[in-house]
């Protein structure tokens, strides 16, 4: 029978037997997926493995640093390479939401293989795929469809063509869950929702600005840590916030003002095919919006998202 402590035993074996001492590059997301098969390798070739973790400049508040630090704390070789001022400029002026995707999947090619070439006689391309991404053939995680589209035009980059290794291909998402307890990752990590890779690009309608970056992520700080405070975050699925494209008439004292909406949006789902919207607590939902309206300049209104999937998507672009 499958056990995570045996899969960890047989895994590591096998990934010593395959790549020797030669170095694999992996690419880090701060998700769960990437963290597990990080790991598992360290275990298998120690620093042979160098983790790259690219900070696109839409990342959640302070998620670079803290994630960053939490997998130096784990004992990776990760490197933490800041390349939000280049995907904010490839991202200028863009407010079609495919484009943004590609953009940013491009931008994250760009970086990727301008690091990994760094790397002296790299051999091994490692990833967080698991099976859903293998049978699925459009992938929820990560820019892998964009890679595709973008580069059978111009040859592919160099790191992509390295030899592949997928130690969780095998795996649905529980039991990549239960190995990385195994291997000792924190329930903080394991538990984390999932977060698009084009972030909060996709949660922001129309073009992007690093202001607006700035005012969504304070919004998105105060909803995330107050679903931790409420003690409500393991029970949603997935939850964050989007600035909308819109201003509305508010008053301040006995100004009146015109600013940005923004709404929030949490959700019960399995797989994030289907969705529910959470029912939270109306005492949550008046703390939160108060607090986003007292604390984060200009914004003066916060609506709460009602909607299922389908037919609403999960993220609004
Ligand atoms: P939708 O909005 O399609 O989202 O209901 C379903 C799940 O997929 C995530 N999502 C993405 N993840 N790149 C990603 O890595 C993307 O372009 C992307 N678009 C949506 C979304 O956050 C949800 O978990």
């Amino acid at each position: 029978t499958w056990t995570p402590a045996r899969f960890v035993d047989l895994t590591v074996a096998e990934l010593k037997e395959k790549i020797g001492n030669q170095k694999v590059v992996l690419g880090l997301s701060g998700g769960v997926d990437s963290s597990v098969a990080a790991v598992l390798l360290h275990q298998a070739i120690g620093e042979n493995l160098y983790c790259i973790f690219v900070n696109n400049g839409l990342l959640r508040k302070d998620e670079f640093s803290s994630v960053l630090e939490q997998y130096k704390g784990m004992g990776l070789n990760v490197k933490g390479v800041d390349a939000s001022s280049r995907f904010l400029d490839a991202l200028a002026g863009i407010s079609d939401p495919e484009t943004k995707r590609k953009k940013i999947g491009n931008t994250f090619i760009d970086v990727f293989d301008d690091e990994a070439h760094q790397i002296q006689e790299v051999s091994f391309l490692a990833q967080g795929t698991i099976y859903p991404d293998v049978i699925e053939s459009v992938s929820v995680n990560g820019p892998s469809v964009t890679i595709k589209s973008h580069h059978n035009v111009g040859g592919l980059p160099d790191f992509m063509k390295l030899k592949v290794v997928e130690p969780l291909r095998m795996l649905f998402k529980d039991e990549v869950r239960r190995v990385g307890a195994e291997l000792g990752i924190s329930n903080k990590l394991l538990g984390r929702h999932p977060f698009p890779g084009p972030g909060l690009a996709i949660r922001i309608l129309g073009d992007i600005t690093p202001e607006k970056v700035r005012i969504l992520q304070e919004v998105d700080a105060i909803f995330i840590n107050g679903l931790r405070k409420w003690d409500l975050y393991d029970q949603v699925w997935q939850a964050g916030a989007m600035l909308l494209p819109v201003s509305s008439v508010g008053v301040m004292g006995d100004e009146r003002t015109y600013e940005k909406v923004v709404a929030l949006r949490a959700v019960e789902s399995t797989d994030g095919m289907t969705a529910d919207w959470v029912d939270l607590p109306y005492a949550f939902l008046q703390e939160t919006s108060n607090k986003i309206i007292n604390q984060v300049k200009g914004v003066n209104r916060v609506v709460y998202d009602i909607s299922s999937k389908p037919p609403a998507t999960i993220e609004w672009e």
